[in-house]
This record gives structure tokens, C-alpha cells and sequence, in this order.
């Protein structure tokens, strides 16, 4: 049943609080959701490593969660050149297509504004992009990611070489107005 007020496509949103992910209250969160998104998931070790870059500030983790339960993750960089580059990005299968996904690309784009950037990358090895029917390359499409660059060798998916699509989007004055 269709409610008045509700298109049929409509995507049905869940309240998601959007927070930096802390170590290690978070770690198996993080780890279990990393394990349900990609075939190769960072093990402790890596994890370990990227709270330690985070806190030195070379990179950021945020969470997001719904009545407290993890539903999904990013990680990305900023750099000196003012822009940010979003290197994971996986939210829990059964919380998918509810916003969640979004909402995380949001949090790192409004961060990146503020901090007056002007361009965001999204960095993703080539067996992920094409999953699923190209799924991902649509819905990022659909975010204003287009697919800028391939990094020939460039990236390393469950211990292979491969070639790294690298999508950008670019903002112009007033994006965050
Ligand atoms: C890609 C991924 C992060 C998306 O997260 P999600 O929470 O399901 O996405 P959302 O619910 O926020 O997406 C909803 C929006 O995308 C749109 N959308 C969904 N699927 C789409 C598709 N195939 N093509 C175009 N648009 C699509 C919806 O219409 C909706 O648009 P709106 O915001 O304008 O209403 C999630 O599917 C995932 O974790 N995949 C596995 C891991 C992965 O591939 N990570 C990315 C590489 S690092």
C-alpha cells in the first residue's frame, strides 16, 4: 500500500546519527560491517593502524547509527590541497538503500567545505566498481561523482593488483549554502 504523500519509488529513510568512530568501542562494529561489504576486509592490524593515522590526523572514521545500532561507515582524507578523498565506504546489507550511505558522503562533504575544499575523490578498485551490475558507479552518478581518472595498478583488492577508478565531484562557491 502506497501512502498518501509517498511515491511508490520512494526511499524509506531510518534516523541516523552520524558520529567519529572511536577506538576501540567501535572496532568490532566497524570490522563486522567491513566484512559484510567487501571480499577483502581490513583486519585488526589495519584498523589499528588507520586510529592511528586518525589520530595524527591524517585520516577520519565516522559511524553511523540508528537507536544505537551501527549501521555504516567512511573513511576518508583531507589534505593541504583542500580536498578530501573517501577511501571505504560500506553500510550493513539489511540497512542499505534507507539513506545511510548518503548521509555518511554528506558528513565528509560538509566537513571538506567548511574547511574550504573544493573537490572530493572517491577511490574504488575496479572489481568493486563493477559488482553488482555497476550499481555503485550509478549511485554514485546519482551523488554527482563521475568517474574522473583509472589509475592503471593502482590499487590492491583481496591481494591482487588492480586498476583503481577514481571518481570526483567538484563544488563551486555557495555549495554549502
Ligand atoms: C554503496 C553503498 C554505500 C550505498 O549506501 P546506501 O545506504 O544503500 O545508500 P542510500 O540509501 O543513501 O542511497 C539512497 C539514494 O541513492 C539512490 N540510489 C540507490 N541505488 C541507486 C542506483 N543503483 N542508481 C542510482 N541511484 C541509486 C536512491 O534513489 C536514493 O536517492 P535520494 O537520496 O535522492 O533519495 C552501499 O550499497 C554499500 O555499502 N555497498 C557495498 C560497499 C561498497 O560498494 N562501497 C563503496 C565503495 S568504497
Amino acid at each position: 500500500m502506497v501512502h498518501s504523500g509517498m511515491s511508490a519509488n520512494a526511499v524509506p529513510m531510518i534516523l541516523t546519527n552520524i558520529r567519529p568512530a572511536v577506538w576501540n568501542s567501535d572496532l568490532k562494529h566497524l570490522m563486522d560491517i567491513d566484512l559484510k561489504c567487501f571480499d577483502d576486509p581490513w583486519d585488526e592490524l589495519d584498523w589499528e593502524q588507520l586510529f592511528e593515522d586518525k589520530k595524527k590526523g591524517f585520516c577520519k572514521i565516522l559511524i553511523g547509527s540508528c537507536l544505537g545500532i551501527p549501521t555504516g561507515f567512511i573513511v576518508w582524507t583531507e589534505t593541504a590541497k583542500s580536498h578530501g578523498r573517501i577511501k571505504r565506504l560500506g553500510v550493513r546489507p539489511m540497512f542499505r538503500g534507507k539513506g545511510v550511505g548518503s548521509k555518511l558522503v554528506e558528513a565528509v562533504e560538509t566537513s571538506v567545505l567548511h574547511n574550504g575544499g573544493t573537490e572530493i575523490f572517491v577511490d574504488v578498485t575496479e572489481s568493486i566498481c563493477y559488482q553488482d551490475g555497476a550499481q555503485l558507479t550509478a549511485w554514485l552518478r546519482h551523488r554527482e561523482y563521475l568517474a574522473a581518472a583509472i589509475m592503471s595498478e593502482g590499487g590492491v583488492y583481496n591481494n591482487q593488483i588492480e586498476d583503481l577508478v577514481v571518481f570526483v565531484k567538484h563544488f563551486t562557491e555557495g555549495s554549502l549554502a
